[in-house]
């Protein structure tokens, strides 16, 4: 921490008064994997559902984030610290807010993710870790992007799951396969998953 000299100001209003406006519980869904494992198409599908029924959510995604608030980063190991630091802190916000906010990050690193979940646990706020876990070979194979024939190529470097690292969570909280279900159908098991746990009304 660079500043000093600051004060925390504690709202007014509490988490469960904004709950209770939103007759919703604020928590951060965190979806890690492979580029082209079907993280922002998951998220995206999974948002409109919840919304469809009645629930207020929001999702941050890594390309879009990358276009504005952290538009000064790049791929090296430095900068997707910062990137999921950041991210990690800005879903923080939004869960308090009550927002049921879903992130669609690679978020290569094991140690990134943990600390995302620790911040949230530092403030009782639910942080769940989904693993989106499409094989390389198929992610390969549908590269919307064209990116992983460009880091094939050699003409892109530090391409996740070609020369840079991708760290699998060890113990997810859940986990989707894109191969072998709609975004639909992996959005409906995913809300199952919430009420399930108590974390959704029904
Ligand atoms: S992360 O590693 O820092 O979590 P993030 O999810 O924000 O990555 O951004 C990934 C997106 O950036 C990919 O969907 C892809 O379109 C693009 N991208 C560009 N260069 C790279 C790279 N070297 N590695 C991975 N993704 C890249």
């Amino acid at each position: 921490m660079n500043a000093t000299n600051i004060t925390w100001h504690e709202n007014h209003v509490k988490r469960d008064e904004r709950e209770k406006l939103l007759s919703q519980k604020g928590l951060t869904i965190w979806l890690t994997g492979l580029p082209s494992s079907g993280k922002s198409t998951t998220a995206f599908t999974f948002e409109h559902e919840l919304i469809k029924q009645g629930h207020l959510a929001y999702v941050l995604d890594g390309d879009n984030v990358r276009h504005g608030l952290n538009n000064n980063l790049g791929f090296s190991a430095e900068d997707r610290e910062e990137n999921i630091r950041r991210i990690g802190e800005v879903a923080l916000l939004f869960a308090d807010a009550g927002i049921i906010t879903i992130t669609s990050f690679i978020s290569p690193y094991r140690s990134d993710r943990d600390r995302a979940r620790k911040i949230h646990d530092d403030k009782g706020l639910h942080f769940i870790e989904i693993f989106v876990d499409t094989p390389i070979e198929i992610c390969e194979d549908r590269d919307p992007k064209g990116l992983y024939k460009k880091a094939r190529a050699g003409e892109l470097k530090g391409f996740t799951g070609i020369d840079d690292p991708y760290e699998p969570p060890v113990n997810p909280d859940y986990v989707l396969k894109t191969a072998e279900k709609s975004p639909e159908l992996l959005s409906l098991e995913l809300i199952e998953y919430l009420i399930n746990n108590g974390l959704l009304k029904d």
